[in-house]
């Protein structure tokens, strides 16, 4: 018999272990639309169900952050009507989800070159960010506007001019002065890492932060995604072996 959601939640803290960070490319929104002979948008549309779902699986699983990757720097070349589609869904997110966000004790940060958002687009921003920025239950990342190899190339930016102006030594650029130095600063890295419409793809995604996160590839489009999707990730996760480089215990 087919264990219920209850039930994967029930294993997943019996096994213990739960990832500190999730980290999800939502995958498999156009291809949702398409087989419904709907417009793209569609797809977007109901991928919001998805998010809400993710979340409050994450807040009931004991999931400490989560990253939502939204919208990349790539995203902008696509057609400018899924882009205000896109932008548009964001500002509704904001306007209809702050309130119960922050009841549920979730801190919403967003990352990303936000300058290239609309004027409107960084007031929901600014605006989802300081309603929530009490939560302690989730911390809640939005990639928004977000490539890894631009946010690398901002770190080393932002070392570079400290460096000219005398107030950093070179022999102080290690690991931990880059990763001060990400949007993800204060964070731990992702433990699992999760993408759905099943590419094994990394899509310039945290390149950086996730050096031993675990990959779960799901068959399923982003739309169809539920938390029992996440509650069988975060088992699959639990089933791993993690070595960081290192031998495991024995072997
Ligand atoms: C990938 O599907 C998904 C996106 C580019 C956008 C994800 C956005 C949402 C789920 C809604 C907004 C979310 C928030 C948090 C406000 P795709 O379009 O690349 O799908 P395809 O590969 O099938 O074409």
């Amino acid at each position: 018999m087919t264990p219920s959601t209850e039930d994967l939640l029930g294993r997943i803290k019996i096994n213990g272990g739960v990832p500190a960070h999730v980290a999800v490319i939502m995958d498999g929104n156009g291809r949702w639309a398409k087989r419904r002979n709907l417009p793209r948008t569609a797809g977007h549309q109901a991928g919001m169900a998805s998010v809400r779902e993710c979340i409050e699986g994450a807040v009931e699983a004991g999931v400490e952050v989560l990253t939502l990757f939204a919208f990349s720097q790539e995203n902008w070349q696509r057609p400018p009507e899924e882009i205000d589609a896109l932008m548009g869904l964001l500002q509704e997110y904001v306007s209809k989800e702050s309130a119960e966000l922050k009841e549920r004790g979730v801190s919403v940060k967003v990352l990303g070159e936000l300058d290239r958002l609309t004027p409107a687009a960084r007031a929901a921003v600014a605006s989802i960010e300081s309603q929530t920025a009490e939560g302690n239950a989730l911390t809640l990342n939005i990639c928004l506007s977000y490539g890894s190899r631009a946010e690398l190339a901002r770190a080393a930016r932002l070392i570079a001019t400290e460096v000219r102006d005398g107030t950093m030594r070179v022999e102080e650029i290690d690991e931990a002065a880059m990763a001060r130095r990400l949007y993800t600063a204060g964070t731990p890295d992702p433990d699992l890492l999760i993408r759905t419409s099943g590419e094994h793809r990394l899509s310039n995604f945290l390149l950086w932060q996730i050096a031993y996160a675990e990959f779960h590839v799901t068959a399923v489009l982003w739309p169809d995604f539920t938390r029992r999707h996440l509650f069988e990730a975060i088992l699959d996760f639990q089933r791993r072996d993690r070595r960081f480089g290192r031998v495991t215990a024995g072997s």
